[in-house]
């Protein structure tokens, strides 16, 4: 079975754009994302693009704010200030990677906490491990999504992450481990790698190397997930090889139209809850 991506964050953002309409009848204003990007690193800029394009389709207040690359660190948290302070803004991004003489750690910790629809802020990063109320993080919130969607079951299952960086192997991880699922979190010093991946009844791939993954790593039957994208003679590529793992498969992500279409959806989503969350609080912040 293919988890087409695509259609699920296509139906999802359908029912936003409904409930969008109805919070601006209720509350008089709409939900506000703000995307802030550094320099002109093309893949940035084309992630931003989908993002504001998405604010648009789904009704809310999407701007960009473009910085050049030689910005001062202290004129960007600056910036996050004023953004931090708006009582419109609902949602704040800076798209990373930053240029190197900015700190990304220095810059997501002056986000607001509650305007971090990332999930990055170490606040949310810890309250998602104390399983206290935060913003989670847009691609593993989409995984499991799509886990649902596509009826995998979790509970009591293996679960292989491969990849262990913050904004995905991590926290996937960790809303696994919390849907019951016994989990693995795999990386390139995990020995043999191969074997480790055959035991998952559900296999996360997000190492960011293309088509590393292949039928001799899964499981007959397995629900494959595909974080990667890879750029390939022009071309996108996951960190699984589809054409070998699609057939041995019980579920699988393509790329594109797998995990991307739904961490723009998730991102949605989390700027609805913190307007949700802002317009219900008497005072303001
Ligand atoms: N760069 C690559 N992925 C992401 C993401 O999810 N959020 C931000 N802010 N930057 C990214």
């Amino acid at each position: 079975m293919l988890i087409d991506g695509k259609q699920i964050s296509q139906s999802l953002k359908d029912e936003m754009k409904v409930e969008v309409e109805n919070l601006e009848k209720q509350y008089g204003r709409r939900p506000c994302l703000m995307v802030i990007i550094v320099g002109d690193n093309p893949a940035s800029r084309s992630y931003v693009r989908g993002k504001i394009k998405a604010t648009e389709y789904v009704g809310m207040d999407g701007h960009l704010i473009e910085l050049p690359e030689d910005c001062s660190e202290e004129r960007l948290l600056q910036e996050i200030e004023t953004l931090n302070q708006d009582q419109k803004v609902d949602g704040i991004l800076v798209q990373l990677p930053l240029p190197k003489h900015i700190s990304e750690d220095k810059v997501i910790a002056a986000i607001a906490a509650e305007k971090d629809v990332d999930g990055f802020h170490p606040e949310n990063v810890a309250r998602l491990w104390l399983n206290q109320p935060c913003i989670l993080p847009c691609t593993p919130k989409g995984i499991l999504v799509l886990l649902d969607k596509a009826g995998v079951e979790i509970a009591g299952k293996k679960a292989v992450v491969v990849g262990r960086s913050n904004i995905v192997g991590k926290p996937v991880a960790k809303l696994l481990l919390d849907r019951n699922a016994t989990v693995t979190i795999a990386h390139s010093r995990t020995k043999d790698l191969p074997a480790v991946c055959r035991e998952a009844d559900i296999l996360v791939a997000a190492v960011g190397r293309p088509q590393m993954i292949t039928a001799d790593y899964v499981k007959e039957g397995a629900a494959v997930i595909d974080v990667g994208i890879n750029r390939v003679d022009g071309h996108l590529v996951g960190d699984v090889d589809f054409e070998s793992v699609a057939p041995k498969a019980g579920a699988i992500t393509p790329v594109p139209g797998g995990v991307g279409p739904m961490t723009i959806t998730m991102l949605m989503q989390n700027t609805i809850e913190s307007y949700k969350l802002r317009v219900r609080k008497p005072f303001g912040l």
